[in-house]
């Protein structure tokens, strides 16, 4: 990547311990299950794309909430694992990630996710420093820490950087100026359905293509994406097919990876298929992070396609 500027892709958002507990089946209640698996890692929507653009090459920066307690400490462990800078987190006492159990369902592959907001998560009001945004080729936003995001993505599109954009509850306030400010919005069409108020993949993409966007990309799991440029023409790339274990993250995995390729230049469509892949490679894994693939291993992936 391009060594010119600070950070290949910043962010703020979200970051999870997610503890994955698969069970063969869902269980009537009052019932003891015995799991099939079990196991910890970082997740949540930001964490989970910073670690997945990592893998793939990017330098990426984490600057949102983080504290002094157990769930901090597997957090900022993995980031520094995974070489995500940490260098401008502001640390807190009453900081935390947000802790979730992932229930997944062998019978039927579908996931389950209970989440615990145990503290202040996401973007900070008034940092990372102007500077720090400044230096960074991309800015990566969610919904969590929404004024922060704000600020952040303000200074950003003022200076012609990119905002990349994963949104998934619209409750708080201030979240239709955030994805207005947003040039580059990529949400799963189950919540694009619901902030659209349209059903199909064309109508939605259209109605959320406002003025100054770039791209606009609706995930539809197995079935591919559907995304629209500057020249409105509606383009849908299929799911690579795979044997999928386990789906949480795929979508977090397509962002990270998306904003790798804006960071270095690509192409729309090189975006969308490296994207496309990494998110189906990732399917093949259990949990958010693990799966995340390199580019190398990405590539190989697409040689055998
Ligand atoms: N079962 C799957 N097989 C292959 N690719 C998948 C599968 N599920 C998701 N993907 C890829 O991940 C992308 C995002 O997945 P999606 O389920 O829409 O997002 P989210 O994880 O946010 O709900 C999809 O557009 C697709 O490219
Ligand atoms: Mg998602």
């Amino acid at each position: 990547m391009n060594e010119n500027k600070g950070f290949d892709v910043l962010g703020m958002g979200c970051v999870a311990v997610d503890e994955i507990l698969r069970i063969p089946k869902w269980p009537e209640q009052d019932t003891k299950v015995r799991l099939n698996h079990y196991d910890k890692q970082c997740g949540g929507l930001t964490g989970n794309a910073l670690v997945a653009a990592s893998r793939f090459g990017a330098r990426c920066a984490f600057a949102g909430h983080l504290g002094f307690d157990s769930n901090s400490d597997f957090v900022k462990n993995t980031f520094l694992t995974e070489k995500v800078n940490i260098d401008h987190v502001p640390w807190k006492n009453d900081s935390m990630p947000i802790h979730s159990f992932i229930i997944v369902d062998e019978s039927n592959d579908t996931r389950t996710i209970l989440f615990h907001l145990n503290g202040s998560t996401g973007a900070p009001v008034d940092s990372p420093a102007e500077n720090v945004i400044l230096s960074s080729k991309v800015l990566f936003v969610d919904h969590y820490g929404i004024e922060g995001m704000i600020r952040c993505a303000k200074i950003a599109r003022r200076a012609g950087i990119p905002v990349v954009a994963d949104l998934e509850r619209n409750e708080w306030q201030g979240f239709d100026e955030l994805i207005s400010l947003v040039d580059h919005l990529i949400i799963s069409i189950k919540f694009a359905r619901k902030i659209s108020g349209c059903s199909s993949p064309g109508a939605i993409a259209h109605k959320l293509f406002t003025p100054g966007k770039k791209v606009v990309v609706v995930t539809g799991g197995e079935e591919g994406c559907w995304y629209i440029e500057e020249n409105r023409v509606l383009k849908h790339f299929p799911a690579f097919k795979v044997k999928a274990i386990d789906t949480t993250g795929c979508g977090d995995v397509f962002h990270g990876v998306y904003s790798a390729c804006l960071a270095d230049g690509l192409p729309i469509h090189e975006r969308i298929r490296l994207s496309s892949a990494a998110s189906a490679m990732k399917a093949l894994h259990p949990g958010a992070q693990k799966g995340a693939p390199t580019r190398e291993q990405v590539l190989k992936f697409l040689e055998t396609r």
